[in-house]
């Protein structure tokens, strides 16, 4: 593997994978995204890798054959990531049939196509969350879900399914996720909370039989993530629709009690209600079924939660570059570059 393409590879998940591209010693490697006037560049500051492109054009030169770079692989994380997003039209453009088109462009070079899915294609969970299931049968709870969805659907209507790896991936939390505001893991929330705060807070369970911040995800480590999609990229014999996540499920209780213990701090926690609107869709438990990715013969050694929050913090939230750096392995050589790299922010702060 020596040429690949990462769309949204200023993003979280893309840009955590390309660092792993670089440790795999890959940085042939063409970059897709938008970085607009946020913060994202600094996502790509300490990776090596050969050019970028704006999706847009990339697009434009993807449908007019004019692309002169040509991978053995496309790993496509680009896409509106915001459960929230109300606008329908650029969901189903973006999202949907960017995906179509680039997933058809690769499949016709023969080239290996990775894409990325949800698990918000679940919805509510009354299905289940087993990839084998039939997708037909889901019925995601926001467009943003759908339009992941509607790809899954279209990849296996006509086949290409079959012919490529999609991962609908759970809860990932990790480095790199600064940029994502509201939909930045409750890991990220939380270090902010306690930093400003002290406590941290979760929403009450508003059923009788849960108690209050015992709802339970499936999170996962983006660190673990990459390893899987790394295996993925170079097992071209395996293709299909997998689920992405560690398996075992953990409360927020657990989650928050793993934030305070890596900054050194007592738990506190505060409930608060949950907003009204999301009260009838909340999901209370979500775990991925992941037999159908451990049959393949991926290996799936997953850090427990604790171990991959404690990493996330001392490694980076609390470390004067908070970013992944290919540059170096190990933090410590990041931090004695200094300030006069350019690209550090002060880390957490715990409050005294
Ligand atoms: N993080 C999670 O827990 C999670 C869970 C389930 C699924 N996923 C999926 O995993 C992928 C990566 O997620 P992430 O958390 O890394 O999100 P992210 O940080 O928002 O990264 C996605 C990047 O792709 C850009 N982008 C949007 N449309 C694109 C397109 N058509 N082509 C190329 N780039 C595009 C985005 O720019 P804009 O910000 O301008 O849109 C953003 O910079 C996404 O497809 C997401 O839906 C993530």
């Amino acid at each position: 593997m020596k040429r690949v393409i990462v769309t949204g590879g200023a993003g979280f998940i893309g840009s955590a994978f390309i660092w792993k591209l670089n440790r795999e010693g890959v940085d042939d490697i063409l970059v897709v995204d938008s970085l607009g006037t946020g913060e994202k560049w600094r996502n790509l500051a300490g990776l090596r890798f050969s050019d970028y492109l704006h999706k847009s054009e990339f697009l434009r030169r993807i449908d007019a054959g004019t692309l002169s770079f040509s991978p053995e692989a496309v790993v496509h994380m680009g896409a509106c990531s915001s459960t929230a997003e109300r606008d329908a039209d650029y969901l189903m453009e973006n999202n949907t049939r960017f995906t179509r088109t680039l997933a058809q462009w690769a499949v016709q070079r023969k080239r290996r196509f990775l894409y990325a899915s949800s698990a918000a294609t679940y919805g509510n969970g009354e299905a289940g969350f087993s990839d084998r299931s039939d997708l037909v049968k889901l019925r995601p709870m926001n467009m943003y879900g759908y339009s992941k969805h509607a790809f899954d659907l279209h990849a296996e209507r006509t086949g290409l399914l079959g012919k490529i790896v999609g991962l609908k991936f759970f809860n990932v939390f990790g480095p790199n996720e600064y940029h994502k505001g509201d939909m930045a893991s409750v890991v990220f929330k939380a270090c902010l909370q306690i930093a400003e705060t002290g406590r941290v807070r979760l929403f009450r369970s508003h059923r009788v039989e849960c108690a209050h911040g015992e709802q339970s995800r499936d999170f996962i480590y983006v660190k673990d993530c990459i390893d899987v999609m790394w295996w993925l990229l170079t097992h071209s014999d395996v293709n299909g629709l997998f689920n992405l996540g560690t398996g075992r499920a953990r409360t927020w209780n657990d989650l928050a009690k793993a934030v305070f213990a890596a900054l050194g701090c007592r738990p506190e926690i505060e409930y608060i209600p949950m907003p009204e609107p999301i009260r009838e869709t909340y999901q209370y438990h979500t775990r991925a079924s992941m037999a159908s990715l451990r049959a393949t013969g991926c290996p799936l050694t997953f850090r427990s939660m604790e171990e991959a929050v404690h990493d996330y913090v001392a490694n980076h939230l609390q470390a004067q570059d908070r970013y992944l750096c290919s540059a170096s392995r190990n933090v410590r050589a990041v931090e004695s570059r200094g300030a006069d790299a350019g690209i550090n922010d002060p880390g957490v702060k715990v409050p005294p």
